[in-house]
C-alpha cells in the first residue's frame, strides 16, 4: 500500500519555507526546561510534546504501549512557557508527534558529518497512513551554521548546505536525508523541531508558505569539506576498530534525534 508521503518532498527530501519574520521572545526557549539529551553533538533538549506528556525525550516506541511518533501529549508547564512556539507547531494542523526544542553547542564541519544520521520516526508506523517528517524553525540568528542533509551518509557529492538565520524554516524528510548542523557561534544554537505526519493538512501548509527545495547553499571552501570527509572517515573507522576490539557489534553511528 505504501505511506502517504508529500509530493513537494519528493525530489530533494526536503522543502525550505518562507522565513518566519515574527518576532519570538527568547524567554520562551530559555525559560522552559530541558533535559539531558545527547543527539547529534553537544545537546540538551526541552519537550513541549511527548510520549505521555512528562518531560522526557524518549522515541514513542520505547514507552508502553510502543507506538510510532504520532499523537504527542502537550506538557501544559512548557507550553505555557512557550505560547508562540507551540501555536507554531500547530499551525499546520497535521498530527503532532515529539515536539521539542534542542540546544546545540558549537561544533565543526567534522563533528557534523560525523553526526549525520537517518531519523527512526517511522518505526512502528502503519502501512498505508502519514509518513511521520520533521520541521526545524530555527529560533536563534545562526547566519554562519547550517544544516547539512545528505542522500548518503558517506557520500559528499549530494550534500545540502541550508543557512539557519532566526527564523529559516525548513520540513525534511529526516528518515530518508542524513543530517545534521554544523553551529559556528560562541553560544548555543536554539531550534524547535516538530514531527508532523504527511497529508493534506501538512500539503497545504507547505503551499501557503511556498516550501520548494532551495539551490541557495551555504558556501564551503573545497579544503575544508575534503579535511571535514577525511576526519569523517578517521572517526568511522576508530570507532568500528574501537567495538571491534571489545568483541562488540557495532553500535549505530548516531542516536536518532
Ligand atoms: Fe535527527
Amino acid at each position: 500500500m505504501g505511506y502517504i508521503k508529500s509530493a513537494a518532498l519528493d525530489e530533494t527530501g526536503f522543502v525550505v519555507l518562507d522565513s518566519y519574520n515574527e518576532p519570538v521572545d527568547p524567554k520562551e526557549w530559555l525559560d522552559i526546561e530541558y533535559v539531558d539529551w545527547k543527539s547529534s553533538g553537544d545537546t540538551r533538549f526541552a519537550p513541549l510534546a511527548s510520549a505521555k506528556g512528562e518531560i522526557e525525550c524518549n522515541g514513542f516506541w520505547n514507552h508502553q504501549p510502543p507506538r510510532t511518533d504520532k499523537d504527542g501529549v502537550w506538557i501544559d508547564s512548557q507550553t505555557e512557557l512557550a505560547p508562540t512556539l507551540t501555536a507554531r507547531a500547530k499551525e499546520p494542523g497535521a498530527n503532532v508527534g515529539r515536539c521539542r526544542i534542542i540546544e546545540l553547542q558549537p561544533n565543526s564541519y567534522a563533528d557534523c558529518l560525523y553526526n549525520l544520521h537517518q531519523d527512526d520516526n517511522n518505526r512502528l508506523n502503519p502501512d498505508g497512513t502519514g509518513w511521520v517528517v520533521r520541521g526545524f524553525f530555527n529560533l536563534t540568528d545562526d547566519k554562519d551554521s547550517y544544516f547539512v542533509l545528505r542522500e548518503n551518509r558517506t557520500d559528499p557529492s549530494i550534500e545540502y548546505r541550508i543557512a539557519l538565520p532566526a527564523g529559516a524554516q525548513l520540513i525534511v524528510d529526516t528518515q530518508r536525508l542524513w543530517h545534521a548542523v554544523h553551529h559556528q557561534g560562541d553560544k548555543p544554537r536554539y531550534c524547535l523541531i516538530t514531527s508532523w505526519t504527511s497529508g493534506p493538512e501538512l500539503d497545504a501548509y507547505i503551499e501557503k508558505y511556498h516550501g520548494k527545495p532551495t539551490t541557495d547553499y551555504y558556501p564551503v571552501s573545497e579544503e575544508i569539506r575534503e579535511a571535514g570527509q577525511a576526519e569523517q572517515a578517521r572517526r568511522d573507522a576508530a570507532r568500528a576498530a574501537y567495538y571491534a576490539a571489545k568483541g562488540q557489534k557495532e553500535k549505530l553511528a548516531m542516536s536518532e534525534a
